[in-house]
């Protein structure tokens, strides 16, 4: 049965949430995921973008009703990856009248994922500010590539203030029945789940999502409808606030994240004492992970958020204990950048986790490390102690500056 919530006066929302999902990209462990879609029922109709297979059935009940026999005059592909589009064949045949507009790349990728389907003679290729009118709406196109991917766009409903942001603006999890972030509380209660979003989905793009954030400060954006997670409307300032931090790299909170990598409990020890001292000296909100226990993608997530961090590592088969080997690969494939950075190093016969965790760190940009590092073997000995107090010492002082 179609399941259909009114947007605005003609705009529909008919997407859907999956709960049965256990990691959305088959990566990030996931408490439900959504898929947005959206149907404007203007003197044309205009559907914005498609959904995941996942809830292909739900979504086409959604698509029908809305319609309520009426033909689908316009299909705008904001982007093309197939959480969005795997549905996308299905619609096309289904209305066959429709015509498409995305940006150029979107067609060639129509070619990809559907290569038995023939649109020459449907698809428009959309251009920057390029604009669509359906009767009382207008559209208009707004490039925005490598958020997330490089076909991506965004498109603006001048009548109505309503940007259709793609993946921008999105959040991990299903929706509840409240479409709206003043109902569902997405982003103010768990402002974890949409960091972890941003971090992990877009977060290598910085300066793209600046670009677009650049865009979106010259429009008068009354709401913004994202491809996942909960429709945003009223004061969007805390929202486009969020987004211009993480797209700098610029850290939220003014304390320290400690992420340890421990075999035996000696680093687990170590970065305990750390933390304990670091809290004797007033520092507040410090986060504390077992690398080994946590999803990568919350500790991405703690990344972006926190202006110090401190690894800590035991060392094995002479090399970096291998998830934290893998956790500063992703920290550096995401761009992390603008960080003050302490490292301890664990080891029985050779602690040499110091030097593997630097050469990842050399690779980002403007992180300081810390001089006062930690050596340690096996257990926090007295001299141990002294060498975490220093640490402890500098970081405070890093976090005064
Ligand atoms: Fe939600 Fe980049 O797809």
């Amino acid at each position: 049965m179609f399941n259909l919530t009114a947007i605005s006066n003609d705009v529909l929302y008919v997407g859907a949430s999956d709960r049965r999902i256990a990691k959305f990209e088959n990566a990030y462990p996931v408490n439900g995921m959504s898929y947005n879609a959206y149907l404007v029922l203007d003197e044309k109709t205009v559907l914005l973008d498609t959904c995941d297979q996942a809830v292909e059935h739900q979504f086409f009940e959604n698509v029908e009703k809305a319609l309520d026999g009426r033909p689908l005059d316009y299909l705008i592909i904001n982007h093309m990856e197939p959480d969005h589009c795997a549905t996308l064949g299905n619609i096309l045949n289904t209305y066959p009248d429709a015509r498409i507009f995305g940006s150029t790349q979107v067609k060639r990728m129509i070619g990809q994922f559907f290569p038995k389907l023939n649109i020459d003679d449907r698809f428009e290729a959309a251009k920057e500010g390029q604009e669509l009118n359906t009767g009382k709406h207008t559209f208009r196109f707004l490039m925005a590539p490598m958020v997330h991917w490089p076909e991506t766009m965004v498109t603006f409903d001048l009548t109505d203030g309503i940007l259709y942001s793609a993946d921008a603006f999105g959040v991990f999890g299903a929706l509840s029945g409240n479409l709206f972030e003043d109902q569902t509380h997405m982003w103010r209660d768990r402002p974890d789940e949409a960091r972890r979003y941003y971090a992990n989905i877009v977060g290598k793009f910085g300066p793209q999502v600046q670009n677009l954030l650049k865009k979106i400060n010259a429009l008068d954006v009354q709401m913004l409808c994202p491809l996942h997670g909960p429709v945003l409307r009223g004061d969007l300032t805390p929202y486009l606030e969020y987004y211009q931090k993480w797209s700098s790299y610029t850290p939220e909170e003014n304390s320290v994240l400690i992420v340890y990598g421990s075999i035996y409990g000696g680093t687990e020890n170590a970065a305990e004492i750390l933390a304990a001292k670091l809290a004797e000296k007033g520092v507040s909100d410090i986060s504390l992970y077992d690398v080994s226990k946590t999803h990568y993608s919350r500790l991405v997530s703690a990344a972006f958020r926190y202006r110090a961090i401190v690894f800590a590592s035991v060392t094995l088969d002479t090399g970096l204990f291998p998830p934290m080997d893998f956790l500063l690969s992703e920290l550096a494939h995401k761009n992390l950048q603008n960080r003050t950075v302490g490292l301890i190093e664990n080891g029985t016969w050779g602690p040499m986790s110091n030097k593997f965790m630097t050469a990842h760190l050399e690779g980002m940009k403007n992180i300081t490390v810390l001089d006062e590092k930690v050596t340690m073997k096996s257990t926090v000995s007295e001299d141990t102690l002294t060498q975490i107090q220093a640490l402890a010492d500098s970081l405070y002082a890093a976090l005064q500056n």
